[in-house]
């Protein structure tokens, strides 16, 4: 594995879970792995959990961690090859990339889509354009159409509280005042496809995310309908896809309460918004796993980094 850019770069998914929760027992059991080495994170878009849960993983293998908020505090880069560079951009991918790449030996990057413009929020220039550019390894700490690492600390905090083999999973959509990405639920629906269950997307209409990502997954409509029976209810808001960007809903009615989640269990990636995507009753509830899910970002992220260091 030279990048980890997706779900797409597992080979084996029930075998990263058990490798993750196997460090999560010992996280500092490879510690000799990452000496010498170092990793810089950069953000061009805030973060709680991934910034700490990734410097932790680092950390834990004997890293060296820089951290950049790039967004308020490097320059503004120019992606775009022969671009006349007498506007607002003082610095291009191509130089950037390079001189990081000199700096550290993986660089992680979060740049989230800007949801105004689809074609370019799906070329993901930003993570392409370091792809291109640097000469190491690249990781994806969210970018505009996936969130690889929140995907795979939900894989393990699902197979950590399943009680059964066969399970119903529902990912639901939830009211938010402001427009958010898709690479949350992208990225779930991507790993719910390698799980052996019955998963299920419930939506209003108008919010069907890509087709290239829901493929044959089942959507139902009705959200009470969808959320019967279910062993774990995954709550995230996203903006539409069709009419890209826009908030068409905010009924309250598909917030998540504890009468529709019933005996399941709640995941939701966090930040969350109380009582607007999610009632307090679930979220202080011993059916809430939102910790837990965010502990395993850790895991995570060093089964990702130690498998980038043995193999590159
Ligand atoms: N879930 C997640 O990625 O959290 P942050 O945005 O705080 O990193």
């Amino acid at each position: 594995m030279k990048h980890y850019l997706s779900l797409k770069d597992i080979d084996s998914l029930p075998e990263w879970v058990a490798e993750a929760r196997k460090l999560k027992t010992n996280p500092k059991a490879h510690k000799q792995l990452g000496d010498g080495k170092t990793i810089c994170l950069l953000f061009f878009n805030n973060s709680l959990r991934t910034r700490l849960s990734t410097q932790k993983a680092a950390m834990n293998l004997g890293m060296d961690v820089m951290v950049m908020n790039f967004g308020n505090e490097g320059w503004q880069l120019e992606y775009e090859d022969g671009a006349i560079m007498d506007q607002g951009k003082s610095e291009h991918i191509k130089e950037a990339a390079k001189v990081v790449s000199q700096f550290c030996d993986i660089v992680a990057i979060r740049a989230f889509a800007s949801l105004t413009d689809k074609e370019k929020d799906e070329a993901e220039v930003v993570l392409n354009g370091f792809i291109r550019h640097a000469s190491i390894p690249v990781v994806n700490m969210e970018s505009s159409v996936g969130h690889p690492l929140q995907a795979l600390a939900d894989a393990i905090t699902l197979e950590e509280h399943k009680t059964k083999t066969k399970l119903k999973v529902v990912l639901s959509w939830a009211p938010h005042p402001k427009a958010l990405p898709h690479a949350v639920a992208n990225s779930f629906i991507e790993m719910m496809q390698l799980q052996d269950a019955e998963f299920v997307i419930t939506h209003p209409k108008g919010y069907e995310l890509s087709p290239e990502i829901t493929k044959g997954t089942k959507i139902e409509y009705d959200q009470k309908k969808a959320c019967e029976n279910a062993d774990f209810i995954y709550v995230k808001n996203w903006s539409s896809y069709t009419d890209y960007g826009k908030v068409l809903n905010e009924n309250k009615l598909w917030m998540m309460t504890a009468e529709k989640l019933d005996k399941a269990k709640f995941m939701h990636c966090l930040p969350v918004r109380r009582n607007v995507v999610v009632e307090d009753a679930v979220l202080d509830s011993g059916q809430s796993l939102v910790i837990e899910q965010a502990n395993n970002r850790t895991y995570a992220a060093q089964v990702v980094l130690k498998k980038l260091l043995e193999h590159n």
